[in-house]
């Protein structure tokens, strides 16, 4: 299928919204960014290839949650640019925002949270008896708008901790040749607090086996995955940091190179797959619960329908389902009830990101299977 005059829509509708927010014009932005939002969701689900496809779904779930999120008020103003004599360093984000109260299911990640950082911090005595220190290296892996991200915040509002977020997709196209510099300064940084998070999202864009085929690329990431492996090895040498806590996210663990998983580095595989019935069905109340319904309209059925659906993708149709009935509203004048016919036409409408072949690649890859 051809996606170019779509993809040229969206980056039209893209520009447009993004004009519209930096003028101020909160409702065009909101217009042009959900149809950009739409487009992508559309180029995604027509694309061939499993990377473009996972491409697009990222930029709809990002769009969706800048809608929701900036989108709201009004741009800050930017300062002047300042001529910088060398790229700005990654400075530690705050935490509390969201916590594992948000998060929907995701028991496992939240386990090895408790068991392998907050108990060993709240009672030292206890963990020494066992010889287990604060702290933990995990790889969180799955498809795409499962919630690695979301997660890796959350620990962060758990987790009384520096946290140090690394775009790697961003860190290797803004510092192409400066990546493993970036890198080894981050971690004396992180070193320097006395608990700290490193969250690598995107973790495939720097650490994968082999690059594009570009030879920058491969040359770059081969720098950075021999710093990387460095930083982690000699870790345990700093005196000020108790607690290091490390954290990567990819949705193509099995492009990721082999030295990054192994025992003492990365040790720790969590898969994030899909959510059970009882995380759609929080996921469903968390958007829709307490707004106007009409009679015939049932949360737990709709969470039941959503089966095999990510929760990006369950909260961006429940947000849709809401956006009906609004715009109904602003048409009628008047706040009209969430109707069955503004979830069954969002519900027709929405393909699912997450085949069940990609199911399977996964469920290879966590059986230890080759993936070809
Ligand atoms: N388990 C969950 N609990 C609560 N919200 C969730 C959950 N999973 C997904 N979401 C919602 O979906 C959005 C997208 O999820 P997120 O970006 O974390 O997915 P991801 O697994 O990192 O995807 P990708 O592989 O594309 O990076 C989140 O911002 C959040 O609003
Ligand atoms: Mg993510």
């Amino acid at each position: 299928m051809n996606n170019q005059p779509t993809i040229e829509a969206f980056n039209s509708f893209y520009r447009q919204g993004m004009e519209q927010y930096n003028a101020g014009d909160l409702a065009g932005a909101r217009s042009s960014l959900l149809k950009a939002a739409e487009l992508a969701n559309k180029i995604s689900v027509g694309a061939g290839s499993y990377d473009v496809r996972m491409e697009y779904h990222r930029q709809a779930a990002k769009l969706l949650d800048f809608i929701k999120g900036p989108c709201t008020h009004p741009a800050p103003k930017v300062p002047a640019a300042k001529e910088e004599e060398s790229a700005p360093e990654i400075k530690p984000e705050k935490g509390g925002a969201i916590t594992f109260a948000d998060v929907a299911g995701l028991q496992d990640v939240k386990d090895q949270i408790r068991y392998k950082v907050l108990e060993p911090l709240k009672n030292p005595e206890l963990a020494a008896v066992y010889k287990i220190e604060p702290g933990a290296k995990i790889l969180l892996y799955g498809p795409p708008g499962t919630g690695k991200t979301f997660i890796a915040r959350a620990i962060a509002g758990e987790v009384d901790a520096a946290f140090y977020a690394v775009n790697c997709q961003d860190l290797i196209s803004k510092y192409m040749g400066d990546s493993s510099k970036k890198l080894d300064a981050l971690f004396e940084k992180a070193q320097d607090n006395e608990r700290a998070i490193i969250f690598f999202d995107e973790f495939d864009s720097v650490a994968s086996r082999r690059g594009d085929g570009s030879d920058g690329v491969d040359a770059e990431m081969a720098r950075f995955v021999a710093t990387f492996l460095t930083k982690v090895d000699g870790f345990k040498k700093s005196k000020t940091n108790k607690m290091l806590l490390l954290i990567a996210a990819t949705n193509r663990p099995w492009a990721l190179d082999p030295a990054m998983l192994r025992g003492g580095r990365l040790d720790t595989h969590i898969y994030v797959g899909v959510p059970d019935l009882a995380a759609r069905k929080f996921l469903v109340n968390k958007v829709l619960k307490g707004l106007p319904l009409e009679d015939d309209v049932d949360l737990a059925k709709l969470a039941d329908a959503l089966e095999g659906y990510g929760g990006g993708d369950i909260t961006a149709i429940c947000e849709k389902i809401k956006l009906n009935a609004y715009m109904r509203s602003l048409k009628a004048g008047s706040a009209q009830k969430i109707s069955r016919e503004d979830c069954n036409s969002v519900l027709i409408n929405s393909h699912n990101m997450i085949t069940p072949a990609d199911l399977a690649k996964f469920q290879k890859f966590r059986s230890g299977q080759s993936i070809g």
